[in-house]
């Protein structure tokens, strides 16, 4: 959305790839800046939205389809764009959301076989004209992912992997192709980071990454110097 004064940034990649954390970071460091910042996330991040990711996660709508499934992950995307991304970027917030329009494209449209064309029809209806301005896309061997997942959930007492990380590890594997497909593709949007890379190297790159990127109004202006008389 070049007209928007905000800035759109979007956190895609496989499973325990560290998305999360580095949203975290970022929205913290720029915070610090002075920048208005809205950390959200995909399934969810408006309330209707966050109504349907239950519905999505815990596997309720898997006996109905793919198809019933892509289109429950669009109206969820519908819900959150229009009441919650629009709006903040309207008023010059920097929206870093984790999993956006990729997502879909590549667990419903790639790894859920659905055809192009039904993916990108959801796509330009649940979006409608809100595309990022820019897209991270976190790369690293699914089995490392899939284990950093495991992990965290142990962690968080979760004892069970939601309905997407239960998949087979070649599942896993064709989604981190997909990702990297689409970065190579749409190179004007999307950057690869090496999410194998330790948790502060990996922040650097994409504060180099956003750094250009930010809006001039999203910032508390700062008094204009005095001119020299
Ligand atoms: P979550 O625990 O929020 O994700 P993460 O793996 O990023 O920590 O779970 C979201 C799951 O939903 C994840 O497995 C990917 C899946 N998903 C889709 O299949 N399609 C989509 O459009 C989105 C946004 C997510």
């Amino acid at each position: 959305m070049a007209a928007a004064p905000g800035l759109f940034v979007t956190f895609e990649g496989g499973e325990g790839a560290g998305k999360s954390t580095q949203i975290r970071r970022l929205a913290a460091a720029l915070r610090q800046r002075g920048f208005r910042v809205l950390e959200t996330r995909e399934p969810g991040g408006s309330k209707g939205a966050e109504a349907v990711r239950h519905v999505l996660l815990s596997g309720a709508a898997e006996p109905f389809g793919v198809r019933m499934e892509a289109i429950l992950f669009a109206a969820a995307r519908s819900d959150h764009v229009e009441r919650v991304i629009r709006p903040a970027l309207a008023e010059g917030v920097v929206v870093l959301c984790d999993r956006f329009l990729d997502s879909s494209r590549v667990y419903q449209g790639i790894t859920g076989n659905l055809e192009p064309a039904f993916v990108e029809t959801l796509e330009r209806v649940a979006i409608n004209g809100v595309a990022p301005d820019c897209t991270i896309v976190f790369d690293l061997p699914a089995i490392v992912g899939l284990e950093r997942a495991r992990r965290r959930a142990d962690h968080q007492g979760e004892d069970t992997p939601d309905r997407f990380e239960r998949e087979e590890l070649e599942t896993h594997e064709k989604r981190r192709e997909a990702f990297l497909d689409i970065a190579m593709r749409e190179p004007e949007r999307c950057r690869v980071i090496d999410a194998t890379k330790p948790e502060e190297q990996v922040a650097v790159e994409i504060q180099a990454i956003v750094e250009p990127l930010l809006p001039v109004a999203g910032q508390i202006p700062t008094p204009a110097p005095e001119t020299a008389p």
